[in-house]
């Protein structure tokens, strides 16, 4: 199969009649207004916890970000970096960022301005490679973000449960999902093998995760918002700007 980009061949990009580039412009704002929010976040080191809820930035393992105040940067730094390598490598992020962001093309049936492609062979594209170890590191810090959603429950006056508490199992729900119909998850299940009949066991795990894998866009879509919205709802209660709703 050729490498060779489609380029356009007269001033139009494509004949394409439809709203093609409604896609690629929603996930480019829709992307660097979460990048811009989280570096501020991030940066904030302040607002992070309320009540029983911690902000999934600041879901630290072994420890509380209240405990690392003395760092000389914020306690968020210690954590990020592991969603950010995860979520920048992802198969399905990779495609909506060289659609978004460098037209590389666009769209299906869209020519792209660039008239190079040399995939994804040099420095920082490389890099993507190292998808699978993100997916490692992202299975552990899932963990700490059951055990702050666990944490939830636990209020000052006893066992219970609150808006927060909801956001946060909806948060845990969508990133394991996300996590969990990875591409190199599911090639590390069903990956590599010659016969799956001598294999049942990879093959029916390798046959659900195909079944989350066909919704990885979704569920990635739907963990960015829920982190998003996490960290909104605690930094809202924390600033006394909202008051947490109590189911029981
Ligand atoms: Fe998207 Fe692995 S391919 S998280």
């Amino acid at each position: 199969m050729s490498t060779k980009p489609v380029i356009g061949t007269d001033k139009r990009l494509t004949e394409r009649q439809d709203l093609w580039w409604l896609e690629p412009l929603l996930v480019a704002v829709v992307l660097t207004s979460f990048v811009i929010y989280t570096i501020w976040a991030v940066l904030q080191r302040s607002d992070f916890h309320f009540g029983p809820y911690t902000s999934p930035f600041y879901s630290i393992p072994f420890t509380s970000a209240e405990k690392l105040e003395w760092l000389p940067f914020s306690p968020a730094f210690l954590v990020i970096w592991i969603p950010i390598g995860f979520r920048a490598t992802c198969y399905y992020f990779r495609r909506n960022m060289y659609r978004a962001f460098f037209w590389d093309p666009p769209a299906c049936w869209v020519a792209e301005p660039k008239r190079s492609y040399s995939g994804e062979r040099k420095f920082p594209f490389v890099l993507n490679n190292l998808h699978r170890y993100f997916w490692y590191l992202a299975v552990f810090a899932l963990f700490f973000h059951i055990y702050e959603a666990g944490k939830a429950f636990f209020f000052e006056d006893g066992f219970g449960m609150g808006l927060g508490t909801l956001i946060m199992l909806l948060d845990v729900t969508f990133l394991s999902l996300y996590i969990f119909s990875c591409h190199s998850w599911r090639h590390l299940a069903g990956g590599c093998l010659n016969c799956f009949s001598k294999h049942k066991g990879r093959y029916t795990l390798w046959q659900r995760i195909s079944q989350l894998n066909e919704q990885h866009g979704l569920w990635f879509w739907l963990s960015l918002m829920t982190v998003w919205v996490t960290d909104i709802y605690i930094r809202l209660l924390s600033k006394g700007i909202l008051t947490d709703v109590r189911f029981f």
